[in-house]
């Protein structure tokens, strides 16, 4: 204890295992360029406030840039034992450089409780418009991939049953819709992590004065926290962050599945590309889609560390407590899952197959059983009723094994009357499709019309 920066009151040595149970500067060194960022603003505004001179100021500036060096340089030195984190690391280091007597000025009225908030939040914020910029590219590939394939017809399933032919277009904006919402959610993500704790101390504020304001532009943020002790104790900024990322990750899952599924022999609708996919170390035909795979189950990992880390703040008496440290790897390890998987769905999907005729294959004819009720309600019949005649129709086609395209008219009128000549237009997937023509359908037109809002929100 009393090598450390906090040592002054302690006599004795702490258990060595309390060392690295206690230690988080093996991961929050991801935070150097935040912490050395804040420290330079920190002093800066010290300065201003008459605690530091200009010459002190200036060493400081200075020492804390020759630190940064290093770490890019990727000489600092961790001194295991007494480097607890990357905001005493830093200070330590300083000192060395520009020497204690100033160096040790540096800290005056400031908390690493703050210290650790503002870095997290400065990293979160800086990682999250990365990934805005993962998944805008993302949607642009699904939006321009819908605009070319758009003419291609599969069936559509509920239950995973065939259920009613669509655009494969429409299928690629079903997640290109909910991954637009991740977008729009993320935005507002970032607009909360971005607010500054700097200046709020260890719970109850600066006792000298400090400009707060000052220190919030120069590091980027786009306002102020307004209550100290909130300030420092929150993570909730790590909890949206977690709670998006679950979300997003749950869409990834759902759209992997689906692939996975498309992209079977008995389905063959897609074939993933070599660079997404690998062998079996056994059998030698085998193309499997790990990718894909990898997409769906890192979204168990996702949600596991949303729902720990939301237990491990629940119940928490206010305010800085050290189990807010444990923030720290979820946040870390969950942006670069979300980072990592959609630049990996990206790249599945715009190096995607496509096999329109194996989808057009898989289309029958009872997919147009709706349509066949629809064809009737046309003509007047209550829908309770023309669902009940077309079922009769597919009971019939069962029973004769004649695929309901190629039932006679007489069969038809058979069983009601009020089916005439042109029923066999209903038999056509095409016609199908471009009936759902109201907004938001699988219509030529409708599929455009997404298209266009899906790249004005890209815009
Ligand atoms: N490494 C710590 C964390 O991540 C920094 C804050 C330590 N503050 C304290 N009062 N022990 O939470």
């Amino acid at each position: 204890g009393e090598n450390m920066l906090w040592g002054g009151r302690f006599t004795g040595g702490l258990d060595p295992l309390m060392v690295s149970y206690n230690e988080s500067i093996y991961y929050d060194r991801a935070f150097h360029t935040q912490d050395i960022a804040g420290s330079i603003a920190w002093a800066r505004a010290n300065h201003k406030g008459g605690i530091l001179s200009a010459a002190e100021f200036s060493a400081i500036e200075s020492g804390l840039k020759k630190v940064e060096k290093e770490w890019a340089a990727g000489t600092f030195k961790i001194i295991p034992g007494v480097d607890e984190d990357i905001h005493t690391a830093n200070e330590r280091r300083l000192g060395e450089i520009i020497g204690k007597e100033i160096g040790g000025k540096l800290h005056t009225g400031r908390s690493r409780n703050e210290q650790v908030a503002t870095d997290m939040r400065m990293w979160l914020r800086d990682e999250l418009r990365k990934i805005d910029t993962y998944l805008s590219d993302f949607l642009k590939v699904i939006a321009a991939r819908a605009e070319k394939e758009v003419d291609y017809v599969m069936p559509g399933y509920t239950h995973l049953q065939r259920a009613q032919p669509i655009r494969w277009s429409h299928w690629m904006l079903s997640y290109g819709m909910a991954f637009a919402s991740d977008l729009e959610r993320l935005r507002e993500v970032i607009s909360r992590v971005n607010l500054s704790p700097l200046g709020c101390g260890a719970l109850a504020g600066n006792p000298f004065g400090i400009d707060r304001q000052m220190m919030a532009e120069e590091l980027g943020f786009e306002g102020l926290l307004w209550n100290s002790m909130a300030a420092v104790s929150s993570r909730d900024f790590v909890v949206e962050a977690l709670q998006w990322g679950a979300t997003l990750m749950g869409h990834m899952s759902r759209w992997a599945e689906d692939l996975i599924i498309y992209s079977t022999q008995e389905f063959a609708y897609v074939k993933l590309a070599d660079a997404y996919s690998t062998g079996s170390s056994l059998m030698p035909q085998k193309k499997n889609p790990d990718s894909l795979e990898l997409l769906r189950g890192k979204s168990g990992r996702a949600f596991g560390q949303m729902a720990g880390f939301m237990m491990t703040v629940k119940g928490l008496a206010s305010t800085y407590n050290k189990d807010l440290q444990e923030s720290v790897e979820p946040m870390l390890d969950g942006i670069k899952t979300y980072a990592d998987s959609i630049q990996i769905a990206t790249g599945v999907l715009s190096t995607l197959a496509t096999n329109p005729a194996k989808m057009e294959a898989a289309l029958d004819p009872f997919m147009l059983a709706t349509d066949l009720a629809d064809y009737l309600v046309r003509k007047g019949v209550p829908f309770r009723d023309t669902h009940h005649i077309s079922g009769q129709c597919v009971a019939f086609s069962e029973k004769s094994g004649t695929p309901m395209n190629q039932m006679k008219i007489s069969d038809f009128k058979g069983i009601d009357a009020r089916f005439e000549k042109d029923v066999l237009a209903c038999f056509n997937y095409e016609k199908s499709v471009e009936m759902r023509s109201a907004a938001g359908g699988t219509s030529k037109k409708c599929v455009l019309e997404q298209i266009s809002v899906l790249k004005k929100m890209l815009a």
